[in-house]
């Protein structure tokens, strides 16, 4: 658990970051979600020390972070960043392997590693543990930089805006990647967007900031048909929040007994996976594996 007690930051006479508190739970995703300025960036790079507070303090699993070495800490914290920041003369291999060498594993261990990384991400690791940064796609390169922040096994993640710089196709693909991977392996997570569908479809939690300071916390649902005040609400779009929602139900839950032809959707689809599907085929109805329809009628009820 990670957790931020009276953060501040200041710089000059701007509050940027103002008296934060909040904790992100074991093994879930904590979006911070806030516009352009709101100060997400930088308590993200407060919780690895990349920039010191002023004042307050950051907790991992009853420790405070300020009694821990700063580059000890940031061994024991995974960090993805938009534009991932592979060293571009290092093969992919060798880029995954920064934590893990600077550890000192053993170069088998390290070799297994990368390898079992690679396979996670999906990148098949003979054809791509010995290219270059620089012939990878933007989806690729952002894959390299996920398995490169977990190579140490680390069980905290923090992630700035990673997927924000691809294509609506490749994105959406990497999110359900990275929700995967996240389940599988039961990382604390603090991710940072603002991207309302994105913090939608990963957070667990949601942390709503704006100028610096912290708005509304909770999980998704509760800040969707329990907004704190007019900021949030408009946040939230109140017209576009019925559409939102379905991205919080599961396509289960509204299933119907029946048949419908097309490719089945996986059993923990979410209601919005089932209405992508009916608008791009141009059907009624959607399939579920392990039985059962949606139907565009149940799914607008
Ligand atoms: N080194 C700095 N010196 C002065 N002001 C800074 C510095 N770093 C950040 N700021 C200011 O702090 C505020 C918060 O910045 P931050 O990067 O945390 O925002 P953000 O929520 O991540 O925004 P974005 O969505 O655009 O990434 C901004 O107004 C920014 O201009
Ligand atoms: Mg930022």
């Amino acid at each position: 658990m990670i957790e931020l007690r009276h953060l501040v930051k200041t710089y000059g006479d701007v509050a940027v970051v103002r008296d934060v508190s909040l904790s992100a739970p074991e093994a879930a995703v904590t979006v911070l979600l806030g516009p352009p300025g709101s100060g997400k960036s930088t308590i993200l790079r407060m919780i690895n020390r990349l920039i010191p507070a002023d004042s307050g303090s950051v907790w991992i699993d009853d420790e405070d972070t300020a009694a821990i070495h700063p580059e000890a800490l940031r061994r024991r914290i995974g960090y993805v960043i938009q534009g991932v920041g592979l060293f571009p003369h290092w093969n992919v291999a060798r880029n995954i392997a920064t934590v893990p060498a600077l550890l000192g594993w053993p170069r088998k261990r390290i070799a297994a590693r990368v390898e079992q990384l690679l396979d996670m991400v999906n990148l098949p690791p003979d054809r791509f543990a010995e290219k270059r940064p620089s012939e990878l796609s933007g989806g690729q390169a952002q894959r390299v930089g996920i398995a490169r922040a977990l190579a140490a096994d680390p069980s905290l993640l923090l992630m700035d805006e990673p997927f924000s710089a691809l294509d609506p196709v490749t994105r959406r693909d990497l999110q359900q990647a990275f929700r995967r991977i996240q389940r599988d392996t039961g990382k604390t997570v603090v991710f940072v967007t603002h991207d309302l569908e994105e913090a939608l479809l990963l957070g667990d939690q949601v942390a709503l900031l704006r100028d610096g300071k912290l708005i509304q916390h909770g999980p998704p649902l509760q800040l969707l048909e329990h907004p704190a005040d007019d900021f949030v609400a408009d946040y939230f779009g109140g017209a576009a929040a019925g559409l939102r929602r379905l991205t919080l139900l599961s396509a289960a839950s509204r299933a119907v007994p029946g048949e419908a032809g097309g490719a089945r959707l996986p059993a923990q689809a979410s209601l919005h996976d089932a209405l992508e599907a009916m608008l791009s085929r141009g059907t009624e109805s959607v399939a579920l594996e392990g039985g059962g329809v949606v139907t565009l009628k149940a799914l607008l009820a």
